[in-house]
């Protein structure tokens, strides 16, 4: 009988890990060493980035091209599996740039930290003396990070709620952090964890959860883009896109799918520049269900016909800190994107995001997606048949013409040729 359960196995060094998971899994020499080749990254870094490593995983790393974001040219590293999203974002940016490209702002990186506070005998009385006690906390919090504080950051602002739950009211306490180019998690969380036990005696009553929040409302990145009607197909083009849109406005099932499209852009950037994807995806669309679920993007057309595109997104990126600070690889990505600080970082991202939407909006009310991700699939195929070099793309382009784009035919065709 196999066993999950194996003593130790964080102890030992990431080859005898890998030989026994092999073991369990019977995988092959071949398959085994396809994980352990971890290229240009040494085993010792990616053994302290995370926990019972074995090895590797890569992913392709594209660059999407015409990025203009206020006046400036950016090469925007995308790390991702799903083909057709890199040339996508290249194009949209291309006929972005035919008006200037993307204009872009952002709010201060304020994050916000969370502490629930329970088995409280007053909602209302606990809540005053918080609230009168506000300047101590946060003296409290600051002292936490002298480093951020030194870098214009800190705490900026205490919010208290009680919140009515099944069993009986608790107090939510947010701590409003400024946390200037990190993420900010570390920080946020520090700061929780301290200020709690003077929340406890200031409420009588018990911290629970302390945690950020992933819903940053208070770190907003926006872009603006306008698609002249002649670089996107005519003014067909420009109404047909805003009727896309207003089909996500009004229908949950398809503004699930249009936002995807928008994360399809920003994940990607987010997973070469090494960060917390999961937050951003998180905030993003918790945002877009505040009131309730709507596109994350807007359209609608100016005075001249042409389309306006714009985006307003929870944008929590760091350039410091994190795993961008020992992954080798997410700082080389970073040097290619070229950013100064978190705030250009979330810019960017946003303006990725818009031209990934635009991209997908424009190609679903034109020729619809599967052409271009036909011709890509195709060739994934051709390579899992075992095509290579210059026969890839004569099996792909053979596949295409005759509309039958599957494996048994790809062999079949790979040995005809
Ligand atoms: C596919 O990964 C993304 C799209 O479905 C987005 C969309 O429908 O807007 C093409």
């Amino acid at each position: 009988m196999k066993k999950s359960s194996i003593p130790g196995f964080y102890k030992l060094s990431p080859e005898e890990r890998l030989s026994i998971v092999k073991n369990f899994a019977g995988l092959t020499d071949e398959e085994a060493r396809l994980l352990s080749d971890t290229g240009s990254l040494d085993m010792d870094t990616l053994n302290i980035i995370i926990e019972n490593v074995i090895g590797v995983m890569g992913l392709p790393l594209g660059i999407a091209t015409n990025f203009k974001i206020n006046g400036r040219d950016y090469l925007i590293p995308m790390a991702i599996e799903e083909s057709s999203v890199v040339a996508a974002a290249s194009n949209a940016a291309k006929m972005a740039r035919v008006k200037g490209g993307f204009y872009t702002e952002s709010t201060d990186p304020i994050m916000i930290g969370q502490v629930q506070l329970v088995d409280i005998q007053n909602a209302n009385d606990a809540k005053e003396r918080i609230i009168q006690n506000k300047d101590r906390i946060l003296d409290l919090a600051k002292e936490q990070d002298p480093v951020l504080v030194k870098f214009g950051g800190g705490p900026r602002d205490l919010k208290v709620k009680i919140i009515d739950t099944e069993q009986g009211p608790m107090l939510r306490i947010h701590l409003l952090v400024d946390v200037r180019d990190a993420m900010g998690a570390n920080a946020v969380n520090t700061m929780a964890e301290a200020i709690a036990p003077v929340l406890e005696e200031l409420s009588g009553g018990r911290a629970l959860l302390r945690i950020i929040s992933n819903l940053a409302v208070h770190r907003m990145a926006k872009a603006r883009a306008v698609f002249a009607k002649e670089a996107i197909g005519g003014k067909d083009a420009v109404d047909d896109v805003i009727k896309a849109y207003l089909f996500a406005l009004n229908d949950i099932y398809r503004c699930a799918t249009h936002n995807k499209g928008i994360m399809n852009g920003i994940v990607a950037v987010a997973i070469a520049t090494g960060q917390d994807h999961r937050a951003i995806e998180a905030g993003a669309h918790t945002y877009a269900a505040m009131e309730h679920y709507k596109p994350l993007t807007r359209y609608y057309k100016n005075k001249e016909g042409d389309l306006v595109g714009e985006i307003e997104i929870p944008m929590a990126v760091g350039t410091v800190g994190g795993a961008t600070k020992v992954h080798p690889a997410f700082k080389v990505c970073q040097k290619i994107l070229g950013v100064k600080s978190a705030k250009e970082m979330g810019e960017v991202f946003a303006a990725v995001g818009l031209a990934q939407n635009f991209a997908a909006l424009r190609a679903l009310a034109t020729e619809g997606i599967q052409k271009g991700h036909m011709s890509l699939h195709a060739r994934n195929i051709a390579v899992m048949a075992g095509a290579k070099g210059e026969q890839i793309e004569a099996v792909a382009k053979k596949m295409i013409e005759e509309k039958n784009i599957r494996m048994h035919r790809a062999q079949e065709l790979l040995k005809e040729l």
